[in-house]
């Protein structure tokens, strides 16, 4: 378990005493203080990416304060278990009752996190009198239902769960009340009344085993095409991924979001969880912990993906075992709201580290810019490297790469070094061509060095750099992949780093 992970927790005995030997390691090598090393959060690294990570929470976990904690800091959003469905909402006909969503989205407000509304059609969790109502009578009851519950969110939530679960396993439309009454229509029709009812949520169509490719996503394919041929307000599909070891991964998970994005609509991983039999042993967890990595790269692969929302976090609070007897250990966080190694994986495939306790020898980067200058004729990073692992690295193993884009003019630069106190004569640098250039990304400044030995929990210090096109023309970093615009050092998922040619810390363009 990590160091870093558990201090930011505020839950690791020791920590202040091993935190004054890393400060003071770091002090001795950089000569001057040391840099901070908390790690960025979840959502954090999601962010840097154009993405969030979410979790689902419920009333009852709200007033566990070490939950809520951790809730209110890792997650840029959240997504009410059970306190907006129609029967927490609207247990009665025409009595509708908002204080448990209301709860969720103050929390959210308090903590500056979205929220995902869920959901307001959908056969299960509906309370009696909607199944007893005269067929007629089920458009009115349903129309009504979303103009009250979407209205009272309006403003409150960024998108709601509009339709859930409306598939059987065949990609057949499931049967309820609103089939029922209405066919699938239904369907087209609480589209449409939530956004006369919120016009700037963005409504999503919610299921689950519809994230690979396969009869039943084949369906929801079918149904958003004509949704969105025939101009029905529809923004996103949602695909729950609730995975499970025995199950395999669903297969062409990035391929199947892909094809929903390209029909012009957002998509997102709406609950994610993975659950095993129990006892978990270490193959199960090996296991477990590659299905989320693919998760996350697939929603990192496809643009449109907005982000990944889990099935609340922590074992404490998982609705499998009790959903599934003899089943469970399926979230990234254990019953005493430990971080578990799968939230390690998380955050290395959103690119950080593994949380502070990456292992031997893992670096991460971080940066800083003298330079609030786009447009002028010099591009000047500055860069931190610190040992977040346990053994000393050897700085000449290490290449950290900067992407920027050189735009017209000459295609040959110069590089500098111009402070560091490791020492400029021992820091390498120069400029090289993508191999596959992309828009902010075409070139590398990459940067080494002839030698010396980063102790564990050490940072460099300052490695001040520039680098101008020698016709001295103009950039435009303003696009510029690995350009930050903080003054002060933060991780930088942006900036890669490779020790022995494989990468250990961040996400190349
Ligand atoms: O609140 C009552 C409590 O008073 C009572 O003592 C207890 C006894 O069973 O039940 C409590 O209600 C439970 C409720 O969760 C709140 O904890 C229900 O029994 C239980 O069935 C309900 O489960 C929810 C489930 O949806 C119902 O289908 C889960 O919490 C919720 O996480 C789950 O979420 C669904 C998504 O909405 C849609 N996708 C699947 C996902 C997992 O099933």
């Amino acid at each position: 378990m990590s160091l870093a992970k558990r201090s930011r927790h505020g839950r690791t005995a020791g920590i202040p005493a091993l935190l004054l030997a890393v400060l003071a390691v770091t002090t001795a090598l950089a000569g001057g203080p040391a840099q901070a090393a908390e790690p960025l959060t979840l959502h954090e690294l999601a962010a840097a990416q154009g993405k969030y990570v979410g979790s689902a929470t419920d009333n009852p976990e709200l007033s566990d304060a070490p939950y809520a904690a951790i809730l209110g800091s890792e997650f840029g959003r959240i997504t009410p278990g059970n306190s907006m469905k129609w029967d927490a909402t609207e247990p009665q006909q025409g009595r509708f009752t908002f204080e448990r969503g209301d709860a969720i989205t103050d929390f959210a407000r308090a903590h500056g996190q979205g929220v995902r509304g869920h959901t307001l059609v959908w056969h299960s969790q509906l309370p009696g009198w909607v199944a007893a109502l005269p067929p007629e009578q089920v458009e009115s009851a349903m129309t009504n239902h979303i103009a009250q519950v979407a209205g009272h969110y309006r403003g409150a939530v960024e998108a709601w769960d509009v339709v859930n679960e409306p598939f059987n396993e065949d990609g057949t439309f499931r049967a309820g009340p609103f089939l029922d009454a209405m066919g699938s229509d239904y369907i087209a029709t609480a589209l449409r009344a939530a956004h006369a009812a919120d016009p700037d949520a963005d409504l999503y169509i919610n299921d689950y085993n519809t994230d690979g490719l396969g009869a039943k996503s084949d369906g929801m394919y079918r149904l958003v095409s004509e949704l969105v041929a025939e101009g029905v307000p529809i923004d996103g599909v949602g695909f729950q991924s609730h995975l499970a070891v025995q199950y395999g991964f669903p297969e062409g998970m990035r391929q199947n979001l892909q094809r929903f994005a390209d029909l012009g609509l957002d998509v997102a991983v709406t609950e994610l969880d993975v659950r095993m039999q129990l006892p978990a042993d270490p193959a199960k967890l090996a296991t477990q912990a590659g299905y989320y990595q693919r998760v996350f790269e697939a929603c990192l692969a496809v643009t449109r993906c907005e982000g990944v929302t889990v099935w609340d976090y922590t074992d404490k609070y998982s609705w499998v075992p009790g959903a599934f007897p003899g089943q469970g250990a399926a979230t990234l966080y254990d019953e005493n709201l430990l971080p578990k190694p799968v939230y390690g994986t998380v955050r290395t495939a959103l690119g950080g580290d593994d949380g502070g306790g990456g292992g031997p020898g893992t670096l991460k980067a971080q940066y800083r810019t003298q330079d609030q200058a786009t447009g002028d004729n010099q591009i000047k990073p500055v860069l931190n490297l610190v040992n977040t692992g346990d053994t000393p690295v050897d700085l000449s193993t290490v290449t950290v790469r900067y992407w920027f884009s050189g735009e017209a003019g000459a295609a040959s630069y110069t590089t500098w070094c111009d402070w560091s106190p490791l020492g400029c004569g021992t820091v390498t640098h120069r400029v090289v061509a993508a191999d596959t250039p992309k828009a902010g990304a075409d070139h590398h400044l990459d940067v080494g060095f002839t030698g010396g030995t980063l102790a564990p929990g050490a940072a460099t210090g300052d490695i001040q750099l520039r680098l101008n096109k020698t016709d001295w023309s103009n950039f435009d970093e303003a696009d510029d992949y690995s350009r930050g615009t903080g003054t002060s050092y933060t991780d930088a998922p942006k900036i890669a780093v490779h020790i022995g040619g494989a990468l250990a810390w961040g996400i190349e363009p």
